[in-house]
C-alpha cells in the first residue's frame, strides 16, 4: 500500500483515468485476496444469528445492510437501504408508494423521486438502493402489488428506468425480484411455469428495459421459475441476463431465504448471498470439493463484485451530503406533487369535483382510514417519516383557509354517519385497505425446509435472539401482517358505509386508499365521485385537498385494469405450490376474451376537457423508434395535464400474440384553458417486437401497423394512423 491509500483506491484513480482498465483492476485486486476473503466478498459481513436478533429488534430501519467487502484492500462492500417508497433507514422522506407512481404516468417526475431518494441514501450511508420493484402484476390480490408499477410491460420499464436513473445519480440501483415472484403468501415455495416466448414478451422487457439504463445491481427472487428457485436459476441469472442483455453488474440474492444451495448459486451466476452469512458460509467450501462450483465461478463472481465496486466508487465519490436534504421542504412537496399526480379520479358525475370553496360550508368526512397514518405495507417497505398528514388533517388545512367546517366521523355506525352527511354539503367517505389487509408476508419463513437452511443456533445465540424479542415487544417497528388478499371487495361494513352515506346524501365522494384493484361493482354505481387515492405518502392528505378543493387537475390514470367480474382475471391461489403464467394478463387478457373492464387500464378522468388533433406516427431516421406526436388544446376551464398513450399492433398478425399493447406515453404537462401544447411519445420499435423461440431473437415483423394515440386502452375517441414498419431483430 502507499501511505494509507488501499489498493483499491488506487484502482479506482486508474480506472477514473482508462475506463477501459476496469476488468484487468477488478481481477487485479481479486488475485490479491486469499481464498477466505474470496469467500466473504460473496455474501453479507454479519453472522446470521446475531443479524436475526438485530432485525428482530428494528435494527432494519436504524442501519443499513452490508457485505460484500474486503477491509484489508479497501474493497469498501455493499451498503444497503430498501424502499421504495422512500428511504427505510432513519426518517425519511415517505412517498406514493410504486403503484400509485405508476398511475402517474409521469417518468420525469419518477426520475426526480428518484433523485431525492438517492440523496437521502447518501445521509443514512447507503450505497445501494432496494426500491426498483418491477414485478408485473399478474393478479391485483398480489399482495405487494403496491410496490410495483402495474401489469404493462412498457409502463413498468419506462417508470423502472426513471427510478434507476435519478436514484443512480447519488447510488446504485437494485432492480427486483428476477423474476416472476408476482404472488406473496407462496413466494417461498411457488414453482413458476412459464413458456418461453411468454417470458420474454411480458415477465422480462421491463426489466431488460433497465438493464439497458445501466441498472448496477439485480437482486434475485425467492420463487423457483420452471423448476430452478431464482437464485439458482443460471437460465434467468446468466444465459438471459449477462449472456443475452450483455448485464455488467452483480446479482444479489432476495434476504435470508433467497438462495438454497451455496454451490448451485455460485456456479448459476449469483454473485451475493444477502444479507447475512448463512449457506454460503456453511456449505462452499464442502460443494467446491464436489465439484458443483468451481474457483473460476467464484473468481468470476468475485471479479463482477469488486468491478461493480470500482464503477460505483468512480461514478459517485464519496463526497459529504446535506443531511438536512432528508424530508426537506423540498423533498416534501415532491411528495405532494407526486401524490396528486398519482391520484385517479374514476368516476365524477355532475361535475362534483372539484367543490368550490365558496359554496361548500361544511364537509363530512367519513370512514376511520381518514384519520390514521394509512401509508403501505409495514413489510421491508415501510419508511417511517417524521410526521405524515392524514386525509382527515389535510382536508381539514384546505377547509379552514375556505372558511369551512369539517365534520368527521370515523364510520364504525353507518346509520349514524348517513345521518351527518345529510346534513353536511358535501360527504367524504374514505374507506380501503391497510398493511393488515395486503403486504409482505413472511408466515412461510417457519417452515422446516426454510429454517434448515440456516446455521445452527448456539445457547448464546438463544440469548441474543430472546433478548431482541424483548426490545421488540411492544415495538411498532416490527413487520406487519400484510400477505396477498383473499377478496378484492372492500369489507362488508365498509361497502354499507359506502351505501348509507350515499343514499342520504346525493353529493358523496368516496375515496379509496389501497394498493391494488378494488372490486368496486357492487356499489361504484351508487355514488356519485370515486377517487383511487393509494397509499399517498406522508403529505397524502395534504395532496387530496389539493384536488378536492380544485388546486389541482386530477391527472393520474390507472396503471392496471379494474374488472367487472373477478372470473375475469386468471386463476389466483395464494398457496400454491405450482402455478403457470401465460402472456394473457390484465388488458391483453381482457381484450383476447371480449371482456370488458369496469374501468380499463390508463383510465383516468380530469376537470377540463382536452381535443387532440394533428396526429402523426413516423420512424426515427435510425429507424430504432416510433415517434407519435399529437397537439393537445385544453378546451375546458382549468389548467390540467393530460396523457397521450399509444398503443399498436400489426395489422395482420402471423403469431398467436395480444393484437395491440402500449408501447409508449407521455404526460403534457400543465395545459391552461385555450392553449395547446404538442405532445410527442417515443416509442422503441423493440416494444412490437416478439420473441421468435426458434431464432432466439426479438423480432419485429415487417409490414403495416395500426397505431392508436389515446387516452386509455379502449378509448373510443383515440386517433388512429397507420404506419408500415421494416423487419428488425435484437437478440
Ligand atoms: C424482500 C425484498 C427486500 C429484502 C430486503 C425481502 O424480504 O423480498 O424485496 O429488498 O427483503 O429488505
Amino acid at each position: 500500500m502507499t501511505g494509507d491509500i488501499t489498493p483499491f483506491a488506487q484502482a479506482v484513480t486508474r480506472v477514473a483515468d482508462r475506463p477501459d482498465t476496469l476488468r484487468h483492476e477488478a481481477s487485479t485486486l481479486v488475485e490479491l485476496m486469499t481464498p477466505d476473503e474470496r469467500y466473504e466478498l460473496l455474501q453479507g459481513d454479519v453472522d446470521f444469528w446475531a443479524g436475526m436478533a438485530d432485525l428482530l429488534s428494528g435494527g432494519y430501519h436504524d442501519h443499513t445492510f452490508t457485505g460484500a467487502a474486503c477491509p484489508r484492500l479497501g474493497v469498501p462492500g455493499l451498503s444497503f437501504s430498501d424502499g421504495p417508497r422512500g428511504v427505510v433507514v432513519g426518517a425519511a422522506t415517505c412517498f406514493p408508494v410504486t403503484m400509485a407512481r405508476g398511475a402517474s404516468w409521469d417518468s420525469e417526475l419518477e426520475e426526480r423521486i428518484g433523485d431525492a431518494i438517492g440523496r437521502e441514501l447518501r445521509t443514512v450511508g447507503a450505497n445501494l438502493y432496494g426500491g426498483v420493484c418491477v414485478n408485473l402484476l399478474a393478479h391485483p390480490a398480489w399482495g405487494r402489488a403496491q410496490e410495483t408499477y402495474g401489469e404493462d410491460p412498457v409502463l413498468l420499464g419506462s417508470m423502472g428506468a426513471a427510478l434507476t436513473r435519478g436514484v443512480q445519480r447519488h447510488v446504485m440501483a437494485c432492480v427486483k425480484h428476477f423474476a416472476l415472484n408476482s404472488m406473496e403468501n407462496a413466494r417461498f415455495q411457488v414453482d413458476v411455469t412459464v413458456d418461453e416466448a411468454a417470458l420474454h414478451d411480458v415477465y422480462l422487457p421491463h426489466f431488460r428495459r433497465i438493464v439497458d439504463e445501466g441498472v448496477m445491481v439485480v437482486m434475485s427472487a425467492y420463487n423457483s421459475v420452471n423448476g430452478a428457485w431464482c437464485g439458482e436459476n443460471r437460465t434467468l441469472l446468466t444465459d438471459i441476463l449477462r449472456d443475452q442483455w450483455g448485464f455488467q453488474g452483480i446479482v444479489i440474492s432476495d434476504w435470508i431465504y433467497g438462495l438454497r444451495h451455496a454451490g448451485r448459486s455460485v456456479a448459476a451466476g449469483l454473485d451475493v448471498e444477502m444479507p447475512y452469512r448463512m449457506v454460503r458460509h456453511q456449505h462452499l467450501a464442502t460443494h467446491l470439493s464436489e465439484g458443483v462450483t468451481s474457483e473460476s465461478d467464484i473468481g468470476a463472481a468475485c471479479e463482477r463484485i469488486v468491478a461493480a465496486q470500482l464503477r460505483n466508487a468512480v461514478a459517485h465519490p464519496t463526497s459529504p451530503v446535506d443531511p438536512s436534504c432528508t424530508a426537506s421542504p423540498q423533498h416534501r412537496a415532491l411528495a405532494r406533487e407526486a401524490s396528486t399526480s398519482s391520484m385517479v379520479l374514476l368516476r365524477n358525475e355532475g361535475g362534483l369535483l372539484p367543490l368550490d370553496p365558496t359554496q361548500v360550508r361544511s364537509l363530512a368526512v367519513v370512514g376511520h382510514l381518514a384519520s390514521v397514518t394509512n401509508l403501505g405495507d409495514h413489510g421491508s417497505s415501510r419508511v417511517n417519516p417524521p410526521e405524515a398528514v392524514t386525509l382527515l388533517d389535510g382536508l381539514r388545512v384546505a377547509a379552514d383557509a375556505a372558511g369551512a367546517h369539517v365534520y368527521a366521523d370515523a364510520g364504525d355506525d353507518a346509520e349514524r354517519a348517513a345521518a351527518l352527511a345529510a346534513d353536511a354539503d358535501v360527504a367524504i367517505v374514505v374507506v380501503g385497505l391497510t398493511h393488515l389487509d395486503e403486504g409482505e408476508y413472511i408466515g412461510l419463513a417457519g417452515t422446516s425446509e426454510l429454517q434448515a437452511l440456516q446455521p445452527p443456533r448456539t445457547e448464546a445465540d438463544g440469548e441474543l435472539l430472546r433478548a431482541a424479542l424483548h426490545r421488540a415487544a411492544g415495538s411498532d417497528r416490527t413487520f406487519g401482517a400484510g400477505g396477498d388478499r383473499t377478496s378484492l371487495r372492500l369489507p362488508d361494513a365498509q361497502e354499507r358505509l359506502i351505501t348509507a352515506v350515499a343514499a342520504a346524501q346525493p353529493r358523496t365522494l368516496v375515496v379509496i386508499t389501497a394498493g391494488s384493484a378494488i372490486d368496486v361493482n357492487p356499489w361504484h354505481e351508487k355514488v356519485p365521485a370515486l377517487l383511487l387515492a393509494w397509499y399517498p405518502g406522508m403529505e397524502g392528505g395534504h395532496a387530496l385537498a389539493d384536488l378536492v378543493f380544485g388546486r389541482k387537475a386530477p391527472s393520474g390514470r390507472l396503471p392496471f385494469s379494474m374488472v367487472a367480474d373477478q372470473a375475469h382475471l386468471p386463476p389466483f391461489d395464494r398457496n400454491a405450490t405450482a402455478v403457470t403464467y401465460d402472456r394473457w394478463v390484465g388488458y391483453r387478457r381482457l381484450a383476447r376474451d371480449g371482456n370488458r373492464p369496469t374501468y380499463p387500464f390508463g383510465f383516468g378522468l380530469t376537470t377540463t376537457t382536452f381535443r387532440w388533433s394533428d396526429a402523426a406516427v413516423a420512424l426515427t431516421p435510425d429507424r430504432s423508434s416510433l415517434t407519435a406526436t399529437v397537439t393537445v388544446t385544453n378546451t375546458g376551464e382549468r389548467t390540467a395535464d393530460d396523457c397521450v398513450q399509444v398503443y399498436a399492433g400489426h395489422q395482420s398478425p402471423t403469431l398467436d400474440v395480444e393484437p395491440w399493447k402500449l408501447v409508449g406515453f407521455a404526460r403534457s404537462g400543465p395545459v391552461a384553458p385555450g392553449a395547446s401544447v404538442k405532445v410527442t411519445v417515443t416509442a422503441p420499435l423493440m416494444a412490437l417486437s416478439h420473441w421468435d423461440v426458434d431464432e432466439q431473437v426479438h423480432r419485429i415483423e415487417p409490414g403495416r401497423y395500426r397505431v392508436r394515440l389515446a387516452r386509455h386502452s379502449l378509448d373510443p375517441n383515440a386517433l388512429h394512423v397507420a404506419v408500415a414498419l421494416p423487419a428488425g431483430r435484437r437478440r
